[in-house]
């Protein structure tokens, strides 16, 4: 049996996690910073780190007590390298690094992106290839996932990230902090037709994606109304941006599954992944969307999709079981495309892409 210790620390979530090959999760801890950030409106990259160095030691012994482990159970120890914000990283992957060295355990590079990718596999045990629809806080992409390491992009946002777009428009209605689940609490109250907002890219060929012109035609429509907002417009609002986020995503999912038909001559299954994927009106935006056309719809636990440890456990597990472990050199990158990921079977190595 193959045990693997998981640690994330990329953005504002400090957590630790232990997965075993039979797909169970023997413990799983998040830690999110939400306080810490609140009055600033958004995460400060300093005070995540510190928060992080803060934590994570005690995360990790309470997830090893959790599970009834000791270190010399482990077959390895995963942690999250990129991409993400540079000082949670190199905390978490020195943390990793230490634990590793003293037990003698192999040490796994995670790439964030593909923690979320490789997240069905963890919940479905779904065979590859699957088309995977990535929503969240810094990224917003379509891609074919073929195996481990083989990510083929078939769109991306030209502007902003959908969590950010969420993040942005939830601040400009001061709905509160964190942004996507407070605007997606306040659509619930609201109606969606009382504000026609623009569908940017629907109906374009490929399968790109784009949404400042949103968030910007929610701010004209705010600033026709009496200031402040009251809740009734708030919640309006909110339900008018998240219906054209989700006719976008509809109509972009469409021209994916079409590609992605020529390409492995599969119609889908579908995934969706990362922490816009917690929002239950988008999900079921997709979910009557793939029912109309016989596609599976796999969307993970909503704690699967926002940040946490099981899924870099777990990458870290499918990574070590075909023989691809790292260097102890290797080094957190703020940035790193999951399409420039290998796998572990290739030459040029995972560790060799992310050393400096
Ligand atoms: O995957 P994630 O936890 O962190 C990143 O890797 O970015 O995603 C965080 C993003 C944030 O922008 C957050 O507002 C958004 O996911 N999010 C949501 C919901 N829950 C989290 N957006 C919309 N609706 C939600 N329920
Ligand atoms: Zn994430």
């Amino acid at each position: 049996m193959m045990i693997v210790l998981g640690i994330e620390s990329s953005c504002d979530e400090t957590a630790a996690a232990l997965v075993d090959d039979s797909r169970r999760l023997r413990a799983n801890l998040v830690l999110s910073q939400f306080e810490e950030h609140r009055r600033f409106g958004g995460v400060v990259p300093e005070i995540a780190a510190r928060s992080h160095l803060d934590h994570l030691d005690g995360l990790i012994t309470r997830a090893m007590e959790d599970a009834g482990l000791s270190f010399g159970d482990l077959s390895g120890v995963a942690a999250t390298c990129g991409p993400g914000l540079i000082g949670g990283l190199m905390v978490g992957a020195v943390t990793a690094k230490a634990i590793a060295a003293v037990h003698g355990l192999p040490f796994i590079a995670v790439n964030h992106l593909e923690g979320h990718a490789l997240t069905p596999r963890l919940t479905d045990d779904l065979p590859f290839p699957y088309l995977l629809l990535l929503v969240s806080g810094g990224h917003c992409q379509l891609l074919a996932v073929e195996g481990i390491g083989c990510y083929r992009k078939l769109g991306g946002t030209v502007d902003d990230a959908i969590g950010e777009a969420f993040d942005k428009t939830a601040k400009l209605l001061d709905l509160g902090y964190p942004g996507g689940p407070a605007l997606e609490a306040m659509a619930k109250n609201g109606k969606t037709g009382r504000f026609g907002l623009p569908r940017p890219m629907l109906g374009r060929t490929g399968c790109d994606f784009s949404f400042s012109g949103l968030k910007t035609a929610v701010r004209h429509l705010a600033e026709e109304l009496d200031y402040p907002l009251s809740a009734g417009d708030k919640a309006d609002l909110a339900a008018a941006f998240q219906d054209a986020v989700g006719s976008v995503l509809v109509d972009r999912c469409r021209h994916a599954l079409a590609l992605f038909r020529e390409m492995t001559g599969q119609d889908g299954p579908l995934v969706i992944a990362g922490g816009v994927a917690a929002n239950q009106a988008l999900r079921h935006r997709l979910e009557q969307e793939t029912q109309e056309r016989g596609v599976r719809l796999i969307a993970p636990p909503p704690e699967l999709c926002t940040d946490n440890a099981a899924v870099i456990a777990w990458a870290g597990l499918e990574r070590l079981r075909l023989g691809a472990d790292d260097p102890l050199t290797t080094a957190a990158r703020p940035r790193w495309p999951l399409d420039q990921l290998t796998p572990p079977s290739s030459p040029v190595s995972t560790a060799e892409k992310v050393a400096p």
